[in-house]
Parts: C-alpha cells; structure tokens; sequence
C-alpha cells in the first residue's frame, strides 16, 4: 500500500487527519514509528514557517511523502495572539487548560462581539525535492467565557464556531471534522495527494 507520513506527535490532530483522509486508499504512518527523528523545533514564526520546516526535515529522514501541518488560535482583539504560540501560550509545558485560562484571563471583561476568533491549519505537503503544497483552512468563531464540553483538544471548550450553537469540544468528532480548519486544510490538499498518488 502506499504510505504517507503525517509529520505530528499530537495524537488528537493524527486522529483527526486519519478520520478525514480514511478514503484515500493511503497508509498513514505517524512520527512515533520514526523515533529516529526526535523532536522537530518548531521556532519559525509563522504557521507555514514551521509546516515547511517539519515536512522538509520528515522528508529528508524518511524519503517519504510527508504531510506536515501547524495550526493555531488567532484571536482579534489580542492582536492575533496566541497564533504559532498556540501550544505554550501559558509557558513551556502548558496544559490545554492553562493555555485556555490564560486566554479567558486575557479576555476577562472583553463584551462576545470583540472576542473574535480564527483556527489556521497551514498543511505542506512534500513528495519530491523539487516541488511542495502548502494550502490552509480556517474556522471562525468567538471564545466564550467559559468552558463547555468534553470532546476535542486544546481549545476547543472555548471556541464557538461561527453559527454553532456548540463549541468544539461539545461536539462529536465527526461534526467537529465537517467544519474544523483541519477539514478545511484537508480539502484543498486533497488534489494534490491524489495527484500524486495517481502516479506512483
Ligand atoms: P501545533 O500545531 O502542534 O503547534 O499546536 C497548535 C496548538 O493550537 C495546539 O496545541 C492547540 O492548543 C491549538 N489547536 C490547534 N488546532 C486545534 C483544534 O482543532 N482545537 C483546539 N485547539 C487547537
């Protein structure tokens, strides 16, 4: 079978993209069956900075093709913050619920119509030395004052999507997966796997 290496450790986002890239006719491997290639640092300051740089280092390693992302939470009335800071917003070693409570303390006060918010998911996709994709997809919302529901990672407790009465995290992974940045990251890579995978 052909075999795609999607370049994360985080097992909530592999889940993720193996649900929504099943009907591919692909094996997806993930970077725990590479333990060669230890931890990628991620210090770009854009998004795509750090999907480039992970797909180019996986690449290398495994000579593979590599689909790497990087997403995060932009919120409009912090100036776009937490952004490629996503996962240690609160500090090194942050927990998903510290993160989210440093961005309620942040917005404590702040009225629903400025607390604004985007998920990006930047994906870069690389199969040859000569050549990448890089497409994005984004989800818009607001971040509520307090948690809501179990489901999900991260920030979704916090984060309501545009027309949703729901947050992330109350919903099921399948609805999550109809409207998520990840989704949309997925569909407009799509073309360029199955093109590629056409020919091999
Ligand atoms: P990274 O892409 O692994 O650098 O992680 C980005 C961080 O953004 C994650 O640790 C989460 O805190 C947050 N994040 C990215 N995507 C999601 C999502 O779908 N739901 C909730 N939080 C997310």
């Amino acid at each position: 079978m052909k075999q795609l290496v999607l370049a994360t450790n985080n097992k909530h986002k592999a889940g993720e993209f193996q649900s929504l890239m099943s009907d591919l006719g692909v094996e997806i491997l993930t970077l725990d069956q590479f333990p060669q290639i230890g931890e990628i640092v991620e210090d770009a300051d854009t998004l795509e900075g750090n999907a480039e740089k992970k797909a180019a280092e996986v690449f290398r390693a495994t000579h593979l093709p590599t689909l790497a992302d990087d997403s995060g939470l932009e919120v409009h009335y912090l100036n776009m913050e937490p952004g490629v800071f996503s996962s240690r917003y609160a500090g090194p070693g942050a927990t998903y619920a510290d993160n989210c409570n440093k961005l309620l303390v942040n917005l404590r006060g702040v009225p629903p119509r400025r607390r604004a918010a985007r998920f990006r998911c930047v994906l870069c996709f690389l199969a040859r030395d000569d050549g990448r994709s890089v497409e994005e997809g984004v989800c818009r919302g607001v971040i509520i004052e307090s948690p809501r529901g179990n489901n999900g990672f991260g920030y979704d407790p916090i984060f309501l999507p545009d027309g949703s009465s729901r947050t992330l995290a109350e919903m099921s992974s399948i609805e999550k997966n109809s409207l998520s940045h990840r989704a949309g990251a997925v569909r407009l890579i799509r073309p360029h796997l199955i093109s590629y995978f056409q020919t091999k």
